[in-house]
């Protein structure tokens, strides 16, 4: 049944290696570019999961199935309650303990090279999903891990070399829970209160069939879609009852923020962000929640009228792109509201309804609020393996695509300074490169003049979580105000929201495994378009 296709493979891998052997003299090519298609007698797992990529028609919309690629999954070994399906276009629910041994046998049945990635987990090169480790149809790629991440929240999403937003478009995406000793002795909601809320804006066709166009406008800013699909279906409504949810809410678009709010001015109770649950839980009045960027709410309907409803929605705010000029000094903004509603997506300037919790039965005895969580070391500059060495990323532009650290994505391209020691921690800065950008349209700006697109990005990090050392802001105007008390800076993160203007510092171990890891612009789009490089591990 399963084809291989020879060719495909060997014109990968040639890629690769031309890659390769230009820059990375000494790495041990044989083992990096290894097809892990078997698996390894010695690792003994306690959970094994065939999981096939594929085509399918499922129902999203109310009329016709859509199209999709979708993950299938198959429990070969290990606890029932390992995989939960949904109705719509994602992946079942990989449920997880810390400690597990994990085999997955992935399966690439589409017409396309693909490739997984455990999104926020800490698994060594070979399994964490680069595009180097693409397969094409017909092949199958093992991945074996250790769950070492504590409690939380993280999903799998493909990860194929300039084919990321289109296969996630398409489905290719769902969540993993992780679960530990820790979090169990909290007695947080569970079972039916503990529920999974995926958030992706899509665009159907009339006949239901998901449409993926970028304008020109979209090519830089990302994809918008004017339908918002929770948990892969287009029905948000959710029914509860009168008691206390964990809601593991995860922003899987490929470029729309939310800024996620009750819409009755309830506050948002968050007890856990990408890398799991938080020392404490936090209130804000919203969250704002990139690309990628996972957070668990705490929310209680108890005392909350049979009938009624309370929604989640997406509240406005203006930090629509604007353009900002390479030249003359400060930059002259020129704000360009508006851009993203452009070609009938939905815009930031409204309120998005995500999801509506209808309370529908009556039930007693809600579990409190745990006033502690986690016991958490809180990272500070001092803990960096070299005080006086701060990782640069820098965000920039050029030829009218994102770069970051001046470059384009390339396989296994990294500089000196992306060379990591393992078990070291690092200071890392995140910033908008304003000089790089001047110099980098020289020539290529349209009509002369050198222009830059200034635009938040979502940076993510594979590999460790890390904790949010500082965000600095250099003119808060108004558009920044409308955002900036959304933001979860305490707990572990893999993803950072990084807004116009904004320089962040993070403070990330890289411990345990060596190799190439990835870190890019959760922004898909921009991710495609090469906004991403490797650090080298070592
Ligand atoms: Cu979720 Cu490298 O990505
Ligand atoms: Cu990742
Ligand atoms: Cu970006």
């Amino acid at each position: 049944m399963t084809h291989i296709n020879h060719n495909r493979r060997r014109f990968l891998q040639n890629v690769a290696l031309g890659t390769l052997t230009a820059t990375l003299p000494g790495f041990a090519l044989g083992e990096s570019q290894r097809i892990n298609s078997a698996p390894n007698p010695s690792f003994k797992a306690d959970v094994e999961i065939a999981l096939t990529a594929r085509m399918a028609d499922v129902p999203i919309r109310s009329g016709a199935q859509t199209h999709v690629f979708k993950y299938f999954a198959k429990l070969l070994n290990g606890p029932p309650a390992t995989l939960k399906e949904l109705p719509g276009y994602l992946g079942p629910i990989l449920n997880f303990q810390q400690g597990q041994k994990v085999r997955i046998v992935f399966y690439n049945e589409l017409p396309e090279p693909c490739v997984t990635h455990w999104h926020g987990m800490h698994v060594p090169q070979m399994m964490d999903g680069h595009p180097m480790y693409a397969i094409v149809q017909g092949e199958q790629y093992v991945y074996e891990f250790e769950v070492k991440n504590p409690a939380g929240t993280c999903w799998y999403h493909s990860h194929t070399h300039e084919m990321t937003a289109t296969q996630v478009y398409q489905g290719l995406a769902g969540l993993i829970t992780i679960s530990d000793e820790v979090e169990q002795k909290l007695d947080l909601p569970s079972g039916e209160y503990d529920i999974p809320l995926v958030i992706q804006d899509r665009s159907f066709s009339n006949g239901n069939q998901l449409r993926y166009v970028l304008n020109m406008h979209q090519r830089m800013t990302g994809f918008l879609g004017d339908t918002i699909l929770v948990n892969g279906q287009e029905n948000n409504k959710i029914r509860v009852k009168t008691k206390a949810y964990r809601v593991r809410v995860l922003n899987g678009s490929n470029s729309r923020i939310y800024k996620l709010a009750w819409d009755d001015g309830t506050p948002m109770t968050a007890i856990g962000s990408d890398g799991g649950l938080l020392q404490k839980p936090e209130r804000l009045p919203y969250i704002m929640l990139a690309p990628a960027e996972r957070v668990e709410l705490w929310i209680d309907f108890s005392g909350r009228k049979i009938g009624s409803e309370l929604t989640l929605q997406s509240l406005p705010y203006n930090i629509a792109p604007h353009m900002e000029r390479g030249m003359g000094g400060g930059g002259m903004r020129q704000g360009m509201r508006g851009m993203g509603t452009m070609g009938g997506a939905l815009g930031q300037d409204g309120v998005i309804s995500i999801a509506q919790f209808q309370i529908a039965e009556e039930v007693s005895d809600s579990p409190k609020l745990p006033a502690e969580l986690v016991s958490m070391h809180h990272l500070t500059a001092q803990d960096a393996s070299n005080p006086d060495k701060i990782v640069p990323v820098s965000i920039g532009m050029r030829h009218m695509t994102f770069q970051l650290n001046g470059r384009t994505f390339d396989m296994q391209d990294y500089l000196e300074f992306e060379k990591i020691p393992v078990n070291s921690v690092q200071r890392i800065r995140i910033f908008h490169d304003n000089q790089g950008m001047g110099r980098g349209m020289r020539g290529g700006g349209r009509g002369g003049m050198g222009m830059m697109m200034s635009m938040p990005h979502p940076i993510h990090l594979h590999g460790q979580q890390f904790q949010i050392l500082s965000r600095k802001h250099a003119n808060a105007d108004s558009g920044y105000n409308s955002i900036k008390d959304g933001f979860l800076n305490n707990g572990w993160k893999d993803t950072v929201l990084v807004m116009p203007g904004e320089e962040v510092e993070i403070m990330k171990p890289f411990k345990d495994y060596t190799g190439l890891f990835l870190y890019h612009c959760h922004n898909l789009e921009h991710e495609d378009m090469g906004m991403m490089r490797n650090f080298y591990v070592s």
